[in-house]
């Protein structure tokens, strides 16, 4: 459910005509829906409502400080997975006891800047990482608050780069190394165990692994009561999918029914981490068509977004689902949608069913508030998209569209050259 629909064949943001914001503040660009980002957290805060809970949003997958701030202020908090990522939250607003840190390769500064602002907690991916947190914390005169991240070898049936949670991936400690790997952490001086951590991939359609993975990790948590290691919070990660073209993915209230009993009689808070789910059908991608070709064997429409602008489909092959901003009444055509870059891979779509556009025309490219600007990147020296956020009627520019000298910033022509 989005807030993104036509009126009179004119599609629009919440109340305001896509067209509008396109002529205010250029293309591409990139369109927030206030009402569906609010709406999607509080399906995960309503969902769980019954039991201790933070929903700590993925920031990858959208960091924006203004729809972090939003987040911050309904009561989010934030999984961050690199100091840059640390600084923006806080910057944003979100109180760092509502942060948790991720991520195989944490720095020694890293480490430091996240002791420094007390965060709820690491989420330690490895031996070395854990000793290496001791020693951090140790000569900062404080404690590591940590939960280890398991990795319960379990099939989150999803595409290959995007699955966490099996042997064959770099993420977490294998589930039989969980009790090993936790004694150590209890004896070292500087850590405090805390939690408890998985996360098996992005984009799961199915409730299914989640409950696998779920009930691999509660035999693990009851291991740890035996052995008097205690665990506070149980983390659960992200990964619910959302709809791009037919998927039909479990909602929060879904996973959470199937959750919750397995939770009963547990004093545990639970974390959750959900990114797409919440920002990815909350957002577009709006694109003017700057020239059609007819190739020999199809048609293309060239359009001012690239692979630089939104990346998935070149990367995953990822479907998103494009339409007119002005609907019309031409015949359809099959057509690839591709950007300016100089690459063959630089396309949104591919042999796609579309209404014939004209030179200047607008396209919509939906579900693209996930991982969309925040893979975005200069590429081919393409200053990156503005992005704007709208509440009903009312509408705001949230990241100004970068401009050439953009480009150059922090670059040097030294004298040896
Ligand atoms: N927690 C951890 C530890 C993660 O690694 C991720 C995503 C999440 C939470 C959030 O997952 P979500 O709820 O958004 O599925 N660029 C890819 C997705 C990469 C996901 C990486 N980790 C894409 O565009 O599909």
């Amino acid at each position: 459910m989005n807030f993104f629909q036509y009126k009179k064949n004119e599609l629009y943001a919440e109340d305001v005509p896509v067209k509008k914001l396109v002529e205010e503040f250029g293309s591409p660009l990139y369109i927030y829906s206030h009402k569906t980002l609010l709406r999607h957290l509080n399906a995960y805060k309503d969902a769980f409502s019954s039991t201790k809970h933070v929903v700590c949003f993925a920031m990858k997958s959208n960091s924006n400080s203004a729809v972090l701030n939003l987040f911050a202020k309904n009561g989010g908090g934030a999984d961050v997975v690199s100091g840059g990522e640390l600084f923006r939250a806080l910057k944003s607003g979100v109180p760092s006891e509502k942060i948790v840190y991720a991520g195989v390769g944490k720095t020694e500064e890293e480490i430091r800047y996240a002791l420094k602002n007390k965060i709820m907690m690491f989420n330690v991916e490895s031996e070395n990482e854990l000793r290496e947190m001791d020693r951090i914390a140790g000569l900062m005169k404080t404690k590591a608050p940590i939960a280890l991240r398991i990795n319960p070898d379990v099939d989150a049936k999803t595409h290959a780069y995007i699955s966490t949670g099996m042997k064959k991936h770099k993420f977490g400690i294998p589930i039989e190394n969980g009790l090993e790997h936790y004694k150590l952490a209890n004896s070292l001086r500087n850590i405090e165990v805390v939690g408890i951590h998985k996360h098996i991939g992005s984009q799961l359609t199915k409730a299914s692994p989640f409950v696998d993975a779920l009930k691999k990790i509660l035999v693990l948590v009851d291991t740890l009561k035996d052995n008097n290691i205690f665990i506070k919070y149980l983390d659960l990660g992200g990964g619910l999918g959302i709809t791009y073209s037919n998927e039909t993915p479990p909602e929060p209230a879904d996973l959470a029914k199937k959750i919750l009993p397995l939770l009963k009689r547990r004093d545990l808070t639970i974390v959750l981490e959900p990114g797409r789910s919440i920002v990815g059908n909350s957002g577009i991608l709006v694109t003017k068509t700057l020239y059609l070709k007819k190739g020999e064997k199809k048609e293309f429409f060239i359009v001012d977004a690239g692979m630089n602008d939104l990346m998935r489909p070149s990367l995953y092959d990822a479907y998103h689902h494009i339409q007119p901003v002005v609907k019309n009444r031409r015949e359809s055509v099959i057509a690839d949608v591709v950007g300016p870059i100089c690459e063959s891979g630089d396309f949104l779509a591919r042999g796609r069913k579309l209404q014939k556009v004209k030179q200047g025309e607008l396209l919509a490219v939906m579900s693209a508030g996930a991982y969309g600007f925040s893979m975005s990147s200069n590429y081919n020296s393409r200053p990156r998209a503005a992005e704007v956020i709208v509440k009903g009627s009312k509408y705001a520019l949230i990241r100004k569209r970068e401009t050439y000298n953009d480009l150059l910033r922090g670059e040097i022509i030294p004298e040896i050259i």
